[in-house]
């Protein structure tokens, strides 16, 4: 195709604008507690108000978004390029990797952004909005347990892809060594592998993410809550099951797993220590949960977290403020988007 001399002026002119607009992301020592205060006021307050209300209607909506901050800032660092939807210039993004099956809170994150955007236009990016967000439902999900002040400044990055997203995230049927290789990578300890994985106590999991655990042998999950699985499994195509018993709904605890039922939660995907006991009895769903059994310094740390829930709540804490500092790759360019599921210029 031969383009006009006109036509190729406007394009090169919109990608000069793209690069100006284009400005150096911030290293994580530059990330700073009430970075908004005086550029957008009352930021916060917007986004805790929508993340109650998103849980009021739906808890569930809580793990999504704690698993999003996850799934974000291990891939690229913390730059909302799980975010971005399918375009002509990028037909494969983060979103669209296997091994993001089941993210969800998008259309909640993309209502916070137009509430802020009405209010502070251009000023706060999506990348921080998600860390807003999911400090929120960490903290509501745990009645206040969790919680803690985030450092914010991030910019949105333009790059998402699955292939990348694949590559740097943990997969459920990893083993355990597997496992502590992959947050090394991220500067993460085996002792900040099992804190984070206690994460595991809110939310859902889809069946084909735990096919390899129905077949496994009872020294590695419980026979009984094994059934329960198969039962829940055969329900549907790949249906979604929850990730904690303690939230199993009370007929069919009853059925495969009678002596639990008076541990079952009357408030579900409440984000507590539960995870550290459910891996003991070897009650959960994930061969990447179990594996952590098999390693003597990540065990210890299990039979810790296990013993001391306010432990948990504060490394927990901790442990989340250190994901959401994750850089972006160096010399990476950030922008402020106007919508989190798409960057502002499609040249890019
Ligand atoms: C250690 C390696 C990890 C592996 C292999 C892993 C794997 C998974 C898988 C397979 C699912 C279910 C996806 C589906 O089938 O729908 C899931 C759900 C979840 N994960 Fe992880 N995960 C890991 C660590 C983490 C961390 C570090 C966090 C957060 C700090 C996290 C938070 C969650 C949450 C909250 C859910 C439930 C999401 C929902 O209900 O929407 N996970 N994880």
């Amino acid at each position: 195709m031969k383009l006009s001399g006109a036509l190729v002026f406007a394009l090169v002119a919109v990608q000069a604008a793209v690069l100006l607009s284009a400005v150096p992301s911030a290293q994580a020592s530059e990330l700073q507690v009430g970075y908004y205060s005086k550029k957008c006021k009352g930021l916060e307050n917007v986004v805790k108000w929508h993340v109650v209300k998103a849980l009021k209607a739906n808890r569930r909506t809580g793990a999504a978004l704690v698993r999003l901050l996850f799934h974000d800032c291990f891939v690229r660092g913390c730059d909302g390029s799980v975010l971005l939807d399918k375009s002509y210039d990028n037909p494969n993004p983060e979103k669209n990797a296997p091994v993001n099956i089941g993210l969800a809170a998008f259309d909640l994150l993309e209502e916070i952004k137009a509430a802020v955007e009405d209010r502070c236009p251009g000023v706060v990016s999506c990348s921080d909005i998600l860390i807003f967000a999911a400090r929120d439902a960490a903290s509501a999900l745990s009645n206040g347990h969790v919680h803690f002040d985030v450092p914010a400044g991030r910019l949105d990055g333009f790059v998402s892809k699955a292939e990348e997203a694949q590559a740097e995230l943990p997969d459920s049927t990893d083993d355990v060594e597997k496992l502590i290789a992959n947050f090394a990578r991220k500067n993460f300890t085996v002792e900040e592998l099992v804190i984070l994985s206690g994460a595991h106590s809110i939310g859902q999991g889809h069946c084909s993410s735990f096919t390899g655990r129905l077949s496994e042998p009872a020294d590695q999950i419980t026979p009984a809550y094994r059934e329960l699985l198969k039962y829940k499994c055969s329900s549907g195509s790949n249906p979604p099951v929850v990730n904690n018993v303690r939230d199993e709904d009370y007929n069919t605890v009853g059925r495969f797993m009678p002596g639990f039922v008076s541990r079952l939660r009357k408030v579900p995907d409440f984000l507590d220590n539960s995870y550290y006991h459910n891996n003991l009895a070897k009650i959960v769903t994930f061969h990447s949960d179990w594996t952590l059994l098999t390693q003597k310094e990540a065990l210890g740390h299990v039979h810790e977290y296990a013993d001391n829930g306010t432990l948990w709540d504060e490394d927990f804490s901790d442990s989340l403020v250190k994901l959401s500092k994750l850089p972006m790759p160096a010399g990476s360019k950030g922008e402020i988007r106007k919508k989190c599921s798409i960057s502002n210029h499609r040249l890019y």
